[in-house]
């Protein structure tokens, strides 16, 4: 098998529309990484909602769409930036999905310099993310902004 980082220039490359490309990244990512135990891409819809479009793990029956401003994904849309809680339990602005989820990560896709939507990923440990997480979502979420701008400016 390829190892994941060549397989996810793969899934960003192949010819399918933007949606497809955030599920094949949401499912590669929870399989090659065991401390991404949920793996979600929210979109922005009508400047003020993130609406949970593609993922991989659990099925999430809450908070699938959230207003920007509210939760950690809503303050990572709000802020621009990505957002690390350590520990959800001691976070009052967390909107809890999963019951044995301890930490998150949430980092912003970019589009012409706007936010048009996010990742967010969810684990079972504390502490699970780092500056290495962020560095790496961060290299994904810019490449599938630039897919989704490509998307965006078909006919
Ligand atoms: N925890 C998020 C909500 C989404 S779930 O993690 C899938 C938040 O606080 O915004």
């Amino acid at each position: 098998m390829a190892n994941p980082i060549d397989r996810i220039g793969e899934i960003l490359a192949a010819r399918k529309p933007y949606d497809r490309i955030a599920k094949d990244l949401c499912a590669h990512l929870r399989a090659s990484f065991a401390h991404y135990g949920w793996v979600g891409v929210y979109m922005i819809e009508g400047g003020e909602t993130l609406v949970l479009q593609a993922w991989d793990g659990p099925a999430a029956t809450e908070h699938v769409r959230i207003p920007v401003g509210e939760g950690i994904c809503g303050l990572a849309a709000r802020e621009s930036r990505s957002v690390v809680v350590d520990d959800v339990r001691t976070d009052s602005r967390y909107l809890r999905c999963f019951l044995h989820t301890r930490s998150e990560i949430v980092v912003p896709i970019f589009a012409d310099g706007e936010v048009v939507g996010e990742i967010d990923i969810d684990g079972d440990k504390v502490g699970a993310y780092n500056e290495t997480d962020r560095i790496f979502l961060e290299w994904c979420a810019a490449k599938l902004g630039e897919i989704h701008r490509r998307d965006d400016s078909r006919p």
